[in-house]
C-alpha cells in the first residue's frame, strides 16, 4: 500500500506541485490548506508522514507539530521554512521534527528527506516490536506462580527491574528457574533495548572465561591476532547474567569485584580503562558461604553480590503452583507437537501433586512434555505421566538414566537398532517424535530408520 503525506501549505501552487511530485514517486497525498483542516487529517491519523509549512494562516505550524507528535508519536514531521527562517528550523528539530526542508525546493532534496524519515520511522517501528515479541516471550507474563513464595519472588523482579543497576544474586536448586528469572528482569527493565548476555562459569577453564568477559587487545597473546571486546563491553546497557558464580577462580573473582565496583576494566593486555553501564546478575546452586568458609570464595565478592539475594524456593515448596505449571506446559507443547490435549485426569494431577520433583520445574517440564507426545487420549492419564530417574530423555547431568548392563554383555548395535524401533513404534513412525525420544537430530533419526529399514527388510543370513 501506497504510504501516506500530508502535505500543509497554503498555497495552493505549492499543494500542487507537491502532490505532483510526489504521487510520482508513489506516494497517496492528502492536502490541508490550514491548521484546521490539517487538525482532522490528525484526528482521523490517516497519514505515515506530514510535511509542514511553519507559517500557516490560523495556526502556528509548529503547535500543529506538537500536536502531531503528541497524538501520534510514531508518524515524522518535516517542517518546510523559508531560506531566511532557518533558525525556526532549529526549533523545530528541537521539538521533535524529524527533518526540515527550505522553500524554494529542490525537488530531489525533498525526495531524500521523505525516504529517509519513512525508512528511520519504519525501522523503529521493527525494532521496538522486536523488543515487545521479546518482552512477551521473556517478561514476567511468563513467570508462572500463585503461590506466596512465587507471588514474592514477582514482586521482587518488578522493583529489581525499576533500580537501575543493582547486583542481584539468584539462589535456588536447579531447574527452579533461575535463567527465567534473570531474563525476566532484564526484558521488566530499562535495559530492554540493549543485550542480555548470558555466560556460565563453570563452561570455561579460567583464561578463556577471563578473555569472554574482558576481552583482549591485539597481541595480549600469542594467539591474540585482532582486538577481540569482551561481553562486559558487548552488554554495555544491558544486563550480563552469570551462571554458577561460585565456580569462578578467585582471580577472576577479585576482577569481577573490580568491574563491579568500579564500573569499569581493562581489556587483557590493555592499559586504558573502559567504562561500562551493565548490571550484573549472577546465579548459584552451591553454597556460597561454605564456600568462603573453605577459602574458595570472596568474602567481599560476596557481600558485593548479595545486596539483593532472590531465592527461589524448590517446586516440593510450593505444590500448589504444579497444576498451574503442568497446564503452562500443556499448552506449550500442544503448540509444538500439534496435539490438544485438554488436561491431566484427576489421578494423574494427583500424581504430581504428591511427588516430590528433586529436578523442579525442568523435570516437571520434561514429564508434560512426554506425557503430551506420547499420551493417547485428550485427558493426560496417570500411566502416562513417568516419574522419576528411569524416565528417557535425559537433560541434565544429575537426571540421567541408568542402563544395566547384562552380566554376559550385549552388543551396542542391537540394543540401539531395538531402541530406535521402539520409539517409531511408540510414535507410529513419527521421525521427529521418534528422535526427540532418542536425543536425536532429525538427520540422525532418518538415517537410523532407514537402516532399520533395510536391516528388516534383508532375510535373515544363517
Ligand atoms: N515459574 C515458572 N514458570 C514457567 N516456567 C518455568 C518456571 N520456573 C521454571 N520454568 C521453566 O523450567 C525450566 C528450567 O528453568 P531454568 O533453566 O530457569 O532453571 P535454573 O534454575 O536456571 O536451572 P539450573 O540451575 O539447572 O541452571 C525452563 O524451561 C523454564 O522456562
Ligand atoms: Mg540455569
Amino acid at each position: 500500500m501506497a504510504e501516506r503525506i500530508l502535505v500543509v501549505d497554503d498555497e495552493k501552487l505549492i499543494r500542487w506541485s507537491l502532490r505532483e511530485h510526489l504521487t510520482g514517486e508513489g506516494y497517496e497525498v492528502l492536502e490541508a490548506e490550514n491548521g484546521a483542516t490539517a487538525a482532522r487529517f490528525v484526528e482521523e491519523g490517516a497519514f505515515d508522514l506530514a510535511l509542514i509549512d511553519v507559517r500557516l494562516p490560523d495556526t502556528d505550524g509548529m503547535a500543529l507539530l506538537t500536536a502531531i507528535s503528541e497524538t501520534l508519536p510514531d508518524v515524522p514531521v518535516i517542517i518546510v521554512t523559508a531560506f531566511s527562517t532557518v533558525d525556526g528550523a532549529v526549533d523545530a528539530m528541537k521539538s521533535g521534527a524529524f527533518d526540515y526542508v527550505t522553500k524554494p525546493f529542490n525537488m530531489e532534496e525533498l525526495s531524500i528527506a521523505v525516504k529517509r524519515a519513512l525508512e528511520t520511522t519504519q525501522l523503529r517501528r521493527k525494532v521496538s516490536e522486536q523488543v515487545d515479541i521479546e518482552k512477551a516471550r521473556f517478561g514476567l507474563g511468563n513467570v508462572i506462580g500463585k503461590s506466596p513464595g512465587m507471588l514474592r519472588i514477582k514482586e521482587l523482579v518488578e522493583r529489581i527491574a525499576q533500580s537501575e543497576t543493582t547486583t542481584v544474586l539468584l539462589l535456588g536448586e536447579s531447574g527452579t528457574g533461575k535463567d527465567m528469572i534473570a531474563r525476566a528482569i532484564h526484558y521488566e527493565s530499562n535495559r530492554v533495548d540493549a543485550p542480555f548476555m548470558n555466560i556460565t562459569c563453570t563452561a570455561l577453564p579460567e583464561s578463556l572465561l577471563e578473555s569472554e568477559l574482558f576481552g583482549y587487545e591485539k597481541g595480549a597473546f600469542t594467539d591474540a591476532k585482532t582486538q577481540k571486546r569482551g561481553l562486559f563491553e558487548l552488554a554495555d546497557g544491558g544486563t550480563v547474567f552469570m551462571d554458577e558464580i561460585g565456580d569462578m577462580t578467585p582471580a577472576l573473582q577479585a576482577k569481577l569485584l573490580r568491574v563491579l565496583e568500579d564500573k569499569a576494566f581493562k581489556r587483557i593486555g590493555g592499559s586504558k580503562d573502559i567504562s561500562v553501564d551493565i548490571r550484573v546478575i549472577a546465579a548459584t546452586n552451591s553454597d556460597l558461604e561454605k564456600a568462603i568458609e573453605k577459602n574458595a570464595f570472596r568474602e567481599d565478592l560476596y557481600y558485593r553480590i548479595s545486596i539483593v539475594p532472590v531465592y527461589i524456593p524448590p517446586l516440593r515448596e510450593r505444590p500448589e503452583d504444579i497444576p498451574l505449571l503442568a497446564n503452562h506446559f500443556i499448552t506449550l507443547y500442544n503448540t509444538e507437537f500439534r496435539r490438544s490435549v485438554q488436561s491431566l485426569s484427576a489421578e494423574a494431577l494427583d500424581r504430581i501433586q504428591r511427588y516430590d520433583w528433586p529436578g523442579n520445574v525442568r523435570e516437571l517440564r520434561n514429564v508434560i512434555e512426554r506425557a503430551v507426545l506420547l499420551g493417547a487420549g485428550d485427558v493426560i492419564a496417570p500411566d502416562d505421566i513417568q516419574l522419576g530417574r528411569s524416565v528417557l530423555g535425559p537433560k541434565t547431568k544429575q537426571d540421567r538414566y541408568v542402563v544395566r548392563l547384562p552380566e554376559n554383555g550385549c552388543n551396542l548395535a542391537d540394543v540401539e537398532t531395538d531402541l530406535v524401533r521402539q520409539a517409531l513404534q511408540r510414535t507410529n513412525g513419527n521421525q521427529t517424535q521418534a528422535a526427540k525420544l532418542l536425543g536425536l537430530t532429525r538427520d540422525q533419526i532418518r538415517y537410523k530408520a532407514a537402516k532399520l529399514r533395510d536391516l528388516e527388510a534383508k532375510p535373515p543370513t544363517s
